[in-house]
């Protein structure tokens, strides 16, 4: 049986070219960057024309990227590194991030600091005027994703920026659902931080960057050797570095192309879903401010609503591989924590399913979903059709 994945906001396979570009570093050349000899200054000159690549792409300079571990840590560090150097005691953040995000920022209630909440609206995007509502004097910093990873949103980061100038306060986002996918430049957006991560873009797991624009309140916290300028310790993942710059560089040329072949699928797939289910199914966020190859849907022509666990897993038996609610939750039963916060019934978001496509995905692909979801939607509401 052929088996299609359409959970690419979970992790991507490594593209052949970024693993090519890789595997000099994991052999040949795998000396480490700090070494004084020649075998570790290949690498040293390879990592820093990795960052070049990197901070090119997003307008940045060289020296304002440091490497991390991935999307989670950069978003720890973020958050953490300007809380310990403002002394401030509130972060303003939403409900809908990822839980690096969010749990970062709760982490710190120990320390007396406050996360507070900028209000989604019941598409999922917050406002500017949210923001602006909750900046007090306390605000050590703002952190709120640039495209949400269940429903794809895409939040107005350029005018939350316009606020936090105004108050000068730092202003942090996980960009790790959008870099690669939609422009990302650090001055157009207006952002001081910025996070992403190497799996989601076709590129290796367990490497990441954070983008700290130059002269912003930051203190480190992982403290080792003189790396990264003395911002975080630790032997460089020279392949994963090239591995995310090579990543990044294609994803860059190819975003127009994967954003119409995206359109398309997603045309197709809406159509395929009206006829199949006509109003027994919605689509959950906003459809017009998101990206298109993230789609979040609910099957709510059964009452009660069906599991959309057990859903997943009869898919998954069927050879369709999807998620429901964040990948990084998946294991927990708690509902998505981003579909109870706009506002769905807990029975429309216990129902939902995410799909998200990838560049390899193909229109037989989607005629194959479209089946498949029919057989197991109508297997699971019983012998009525839904
Ligand atoms: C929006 C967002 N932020 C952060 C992460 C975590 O990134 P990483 O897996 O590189 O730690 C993810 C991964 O699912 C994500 O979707």
């Amino acid at each position: 049986m052929k088996t299609v994945y359409f959970d690419h906001a979970a992790t991507t396979p490594v593209d052949q070219r970024v693993l090519e570009a890789m595997t000099p570093y994991l052999t040949e050349h795998f000396g480490n960057p700090n070494s004084a000899h020649q075998i570790g200054n290949n690498a040293k000159v390879a990592v820093e024309e990795a960052r070049e690549t990197i901070a090119e792409a997003i307008g940045a300079e060289p020296a304002e990227i440091i490497f991390t571990s991935g999307g989670t840590e950069s978003d720890n560090t973020a958050i953490k590194g300007v809380v310990n150097a403002t002394g401030k005691t509130e972060v303003i953040t939403s409900p809908l991030e990822h839980h690096a995000v969010l749990h970062s920022a709760e982490a710190l209630k120990r320390k007396g600091i406050k996360p507070v909440y900028a209000e989604p609206d019941a598409k999922g995007i917050i406002r500017a005027e949210n923001v602006a509502d909750a900046i007090t004097e306390n605000t050590a910093m703002v952190s709120l994703m640039h495209v949400n990873n269940e429903i794809g949103t895409i939040n107005p980061l350029s005018e939350i920026a316009e606020v936090c100038k105004e108050h000068g306060i730092p202003f942090h986002s996980d960009t790790v659902q959008s870099i690669g996918k939609i422009p990302v430049d650090v001055d157009t957006l207006g952002l001081d931080f910025l996070s992403m991560s190497g799996h989601k873009i076709y590129g290796p797991k367990g490497i990441g960057v954070l983008y700290m624009r130059h002269g912003t309140p930051w203190l480190p916290w992982m403290h080792g050797g003189s790396q990264e300028r003395r911002r975080r310790g630790g032997t460089l993942n020279v392949p994963g570095i090239i591995g995310l710059a090579k990543a990044l560089e294609l994803s860059l040329t190819d975003m127009e192309e994967h954003t119409r072949h995206f359109k398309k699928l997603r045309k197709q797939l809406i159509r395929g879903l009206d006829e199949t289910f006509g109003d027994n199914y919605c689509i959950n966020g906003d459809p017009e401010q998101g990206v298109p190859h993230i789609l979040n849907l609910a099957f709510t022509g059964t009452e009660g609503g069906l599991d959309g666990e057990m859903l997943l897993l009869n898919l998954d038996v069927e050879g369709i591989c999807v998620s429901n609610g964040s990948a990084c939750t998946s294991g927990t039963v708690e509902p998505s924590h981003v579909l109870n916060n706009i506002g769905l019934d807990t029975e429309v978001a216990n129902s939902s399913i995410r799909i998200s496509m990838g560049k390899d995905n193909t229109p037989a692909d989607i005629d194959y979903l479209i089946e498949k979801l029919e057989l197991v939607v109508n297997r699971m509401a019983g012998t009525a059709k839904v």
